[in-house]
């Protein structure tokens, strides 16, 4: 397996789902949304102190930032940075905080495993099996945001049901067994074109390659452009079997008795 050629980024025709026009319904229907989602936020900062919100500073998730830090509320924000990140996440990453004037938490691997790991199996073993591959994101992502998680009560994550089948059913509120915290998904009934008209209307900042056809973006190695028509996630970990394609940082755990919060 080699690393995947990305589409040349000059001329690129602009991306309709980056750019939905901002009709009367869709404004309507987002301010609804917008309410909802800074209710569940409030509550969270209310009930549920100390709160972390992870960012990976996707379209999502810049939306979340931004309904937290307009609305001043009490809760950690933190990203993090695996160390294959693209640099466009990094640059945004800096021009979010000179954006907001606050700085995020960001989170690293534990340098000794990594190195260990990197050692034995090559810089780019994610390519080489499915266990090299979940390995790296172990070190990576998971160990470091068991760290980042800890002392706190919950979690906010911008997770879409819509995003892909493993996060369809997904509830505003679930029980994170694997944390034992309580894990919040404020827009999990957010549409792509709702997340993209709160980012448009706003004239918020947001990762360029999004516009460059990723709607999905996680460590630059192991994510790739779509093609028209592909799944939303077909970007990620493109050449393994779709059941195979989750990073470990979100184990799905039981609803609310009334799926609510
Ligand atoms: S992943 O599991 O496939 O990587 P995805 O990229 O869809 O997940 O992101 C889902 C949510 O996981 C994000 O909205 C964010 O809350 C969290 N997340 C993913 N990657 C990171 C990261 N690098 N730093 C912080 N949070 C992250
Ligand atoms: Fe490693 Fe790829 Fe997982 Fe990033 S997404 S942690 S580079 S395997």
């Amino acid at each position: 397996m080699s690393a995947f050629t990305p589409l040349p980024q000059k001329n690129l025709p602009q991306n309709p789902a980056t750019h939905p026009p901002l009709t009367p319904e869709l404004l309507q229907t987002l301010a609804g949304k917008v309410t909802a989602a800074e209710d569940c936020l409030r509550r969270i900062a209310r009930d549920h102190a100390p709160a972390a919100f992870a960012s990976s500073l996707g379209a999502e998730d810049m939306a979340l930032a931004d309904l937290i830090l307009k609305n001043a509320l009490p809760i950690r924000i933190f990203t993090l940075d695996t160390g294959r990140l693209h640099p466009e996440t990094c640059d945004l990453l800096a021009a979010v905080e000179q954006h907001y004037g606050r700085r995020f938490e960001v989170f690293y691997p534990e340098h000794t495993a990594l190195e260990a790991f990197v050692s034995t199996h090559g810089i780019n073993a994610f390519y080489a099996s499915v266990a090299a591959r979940r390995q790296c994101c172990r070190i990576r992502k998971v160990e470091p945001l068991r760290r980042a998680l800890m002392d706190c009560k919950a979690w906010i994550t911008g997770m879409r049901a819509q995003q892909s089948a493993t996060r369809q059913g997904l509830a505003a509120q679930e029980f994170d067994a694997e944390h034992g915290l309580e894990k919040f998904n404020p827009l999990a009934d957010w549409s792509e074109k709702e997340v993209w008209g709160y980012i448009r209307s706003r004239n918020i900042p947001y990762n360029p390659l999004h516009d460059r056809f990723y709607p999905s973006i996680g460590c630059a190695p192991c994510t790739r452009a779509l093609a028209v028509g592909e799944d939303i996630r077909a970007g990620r970990w493109w050449w393994e079997d779709p059941e195979t394609r989750e990073c470990g940082l979100h184990s799905r755990g039981r609803k609310t008795a009334d799926g609510r919060l």
